[in-house]
């Protein structure tokens, strides 16, 4: 087993890769500066897992912090062996209005962390990357080849980061094992309901929306687009229970660990694609109540139907997703109906 370092760990997928890789044994750091995530969520992880994590509550960009964590490590005679960097900032809208916070949090807080690394002997990491960065796919199921071209300054923080890793990879090929993990639309929540995804204000993707709606936290659903070419008219996505991703870390954790230095880059998700129109069904199904939508127009931005080619990471990972879009939705419900405010006041 393992000493880890967890940037992001008390976030959503943070959060859920936790609860797996302790009760898989491993020993972990969680960095966070919190802010976009509560300590709360790092406390139930623990219940979970019924095992504790150490906890540095700090700004990933911060080089002073940083090695301090890996200087006490070391010091204590249990140095940090691979890094899971979940730490940054994931809303397309955000990023166009600020893309200088962006660049900085995501592209020199990866650059902070990869130095701290090196400097520590510590070459094994595997990195939150995304679909996003695939743009407007000129071919669906996705495969890894497809190109990178991203169309907004999140996918670029994304794309760079990737190039800053296999740079880094190509420099020193017998050292570093990276895993670039892209994942498609991670969704749910860890089945006992303790811990899910609490988005701040108004959600901007479309299962905190219409979890929200269900619990009567908002009105109805805005449907962007009910004319795309699609079977239903409305946008296809590959959705990916947050347990099947969390499994997913575990299992490129242990590819890297377990073989020679290699940089693998990945697709996480089903390749199963549900349209929104599936989704609010679905959820309906699970939670037993009605969510009101109206189709609007399309959101500028957004591609029809986004799905991953998964079959790379089952050949290397061993890993394919196990949750259908029924679980998606049942665990989803259980956090939103046991946390209707998320974990705002909860303790
Ligand atoms: P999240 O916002 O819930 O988690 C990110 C965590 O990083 C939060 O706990 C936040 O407080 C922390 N953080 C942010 N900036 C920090 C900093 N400067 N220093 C220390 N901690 C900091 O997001 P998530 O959905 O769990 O996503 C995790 C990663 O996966 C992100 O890198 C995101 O870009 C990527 N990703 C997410 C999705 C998605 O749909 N959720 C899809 C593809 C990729
Ligand atoms: N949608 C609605 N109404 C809403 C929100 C979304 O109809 O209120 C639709 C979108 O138009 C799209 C689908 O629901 O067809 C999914 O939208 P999301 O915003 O949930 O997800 P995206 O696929 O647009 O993007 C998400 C993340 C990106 C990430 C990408 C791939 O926001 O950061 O998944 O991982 F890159």
């Amino acid at each position: 087993m393992a000493r880890l370092l967890i940037t992001g760990g008390a976030g959503f997928i943070g959060s859920h890769t936790c609860v797996v890789l302790l009760e898989a044994g491993h020993d972990l750091v969680v960095l966070d500066d919190f802010s976009n995530s509560s300590p709360v969520a790092l406390e139930r992880v623990q219940e979970l897992a019924g095992r504790s994590l150490e906890l540095v509550r700090g700004d990933l960009r911060d080089p002073v912090l940083l090695e301090q964590v890996f200087a006490s490590a070391d010091a204590a005679g249990a140095p940090i062996e691979a890094v899971i960097h979940f730490a940054g900032l994931k809303a397309v809208g955000e990023s166009v209005a600020q893309p200088l916070r962006y660049w900085d949090v995501n592209v020199a807080g990866s650059r902070a962390l990869l130095s701290t690394m090196d400097a520590h002997g510590c070459r094994t990491l595997v990195f939150s990357s995304s679909a996003t960065l695939y743009g407007y796919p000129e071919t669906v199921p996705i495969p890894e080849t497809a190109p990178v071209q991203p169309i907004n300054p999140y996918g670029h923080t994304k794309a760079s980061v990737e190039r800053m890793l296999a740079d880094l990879a190509a420099s020193a090929p017998d050292a570093w094992r990276i895993a670039c993990l892209r994942y498609f639309n991670p969704v749910g929540a860890h089945p006992s309901g303790r811990i899910g995804e609490d988005p701040n204000g108004i959600p901007n993707n479309l299962f905190p929306f219409v979890s929200q709606v269900a619990i009567g936290r908002r009105q109805r659903l805005s449907v962007f687009g009910g004319d795309w070419p699609t079977p239903d008219g409305s946008g296809v996505r590959d959705y990916i229970h947050v347990m099947d991703l969390a499994e997913g870390h575990r299992a490129a954790l242990d590819a890297l660990l377990g073989d020679r230095p290699q940089l693998l880059t990945l697709n996480l998700g089903s390749g199963v694609g549900a349209s929104v129109l599936e989704v609010v069904r679905a959820f309906e199904a699970a939670s037993g109540r009605a969510v009101p939508y109206e189709v609007v127009d399309r959101r500028p931005g957004d591609a029809a139907i986004t799905v991953a080619d998964p079959s790379l990471a089952a050949e290397r990972l061993g890993w394919r997703t196990q949750r259908s879009l029924a679980d998606m939705c049942r665990d989803g419900w259980a956090w939103q109906s046991a946390n209707p405010q998320g974990y705002q006041g909860a303790s």
